[in-house]
């Protein structure tokens, strides 16, 4: 499996805290059957910046260390972005990393909302020929609540990545739903772990597949391993069926 959303990077946001935590980490991604994780880290959120050349030289450290510990696991590049008014401007001026430098971007939104100028950015980063993916939509609360307004960024062009541990029931009953939810509208593209270390939060991928494959059906979790083979290596990402608009509220088409 590949997970394209991991902070297995020491040191550079409110991920792993060191690389003994980082080893841990790794080796947990491989007994889940990881092979490949893109190392996200956090950038222009607030709090972390991890402009691109930072995040090479981690990466690369970390991929040496794991060789010399014999952990078979690949480590490329990547950034989990936050959108900001100034997203463009950091495109730019090259602070910004795809997944493995492909024309995917991993953009997350403020927990809360979405902002006003969302639909400008989504245009930009297009005209711009990069593709963005939405990190946990399922965990944005005005997504939530209005998930129109997130089917009006999909038809735009954006795509959605799950985390597993919403599927898993770590995050609550109700993000469960509404993710099973996504996946049968065909609002999800991915699935990846977003683990930040190896206590709380590790990866249960295998896990969440399983679930995908038990609640739903395999040709989901085939469709989303199949996608994040063909983003790391810069690869079209097929839409098999169109998105199902909604209407009502996530919480009305459970009642
Ligand atoms: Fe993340």
């Amino acid at each position: 499996m590949i997970d394209i959303h991991c902070h297995i990077l020491p040191g550079l946001d409110d991920g792993s805290p060191s690389i003994e935590q980082s080893l841990q980490m790794a080796r947990m991604a491989v007994q889940d059957g990881i092979s490949t994780i893109v190392a996200t880290p956090h950038h222009a959120n607030g709090k972390y910046d991890n402009e691109a050349h930072k995040i090479h030289t981690s990466a690369a450290s970390l991929s040496a260390v794991l060789k010399k510990n014999n952990i078979p696991l690949q480590i490329l590049s990547g950034q989990e972005l936050r959108v900001t008014s100034e997203l463009i401007s950091n495109l730019e001026a090259g602070a910004v990393l795809t997944l493995n430098e492909s024309r995917y971007l991993l953009i997350e939104f403020p927990s809360h909302g979405i902002p006003s100028y969302t639909k400008e950015i989504i245009h930009e980063l297009q005209v711009a020929q990069i593709t963005p993916v939405i990190a946990h939509p399922e965990r944005n609360k005005e997504m939530a609540e209005t998930p129109a307004k997130l089917y009006e960024l999909i038809e735009l062009g954006a795509l959605c990545q799950l985390t597993s541990h919403s599927i898993t029931g770590l995050f609550g009953p109700t993000i469960r739903k509404h993710s099973l939810e996504m996946c049968r509208r065909n609002w999800i593209h991915f699935v990846a772990s977003d683990a930040h270390n190896a206590t709380n939060r590790p990866f249960a991928l295998k896990e969440a597949y399983n679930q995908i494959d038990k609640e739903i059906g395999s040709m989901y979790s085939s469709y989303y391993l199949a996608n994040a083979q063909a983003l790391i290596e810069n690869k079209v990402i097929p839409i098999h069926s169109e998105p199902i608009p909604v209407k009502k509220k996530w919480y009305q088409l459970w009642s």
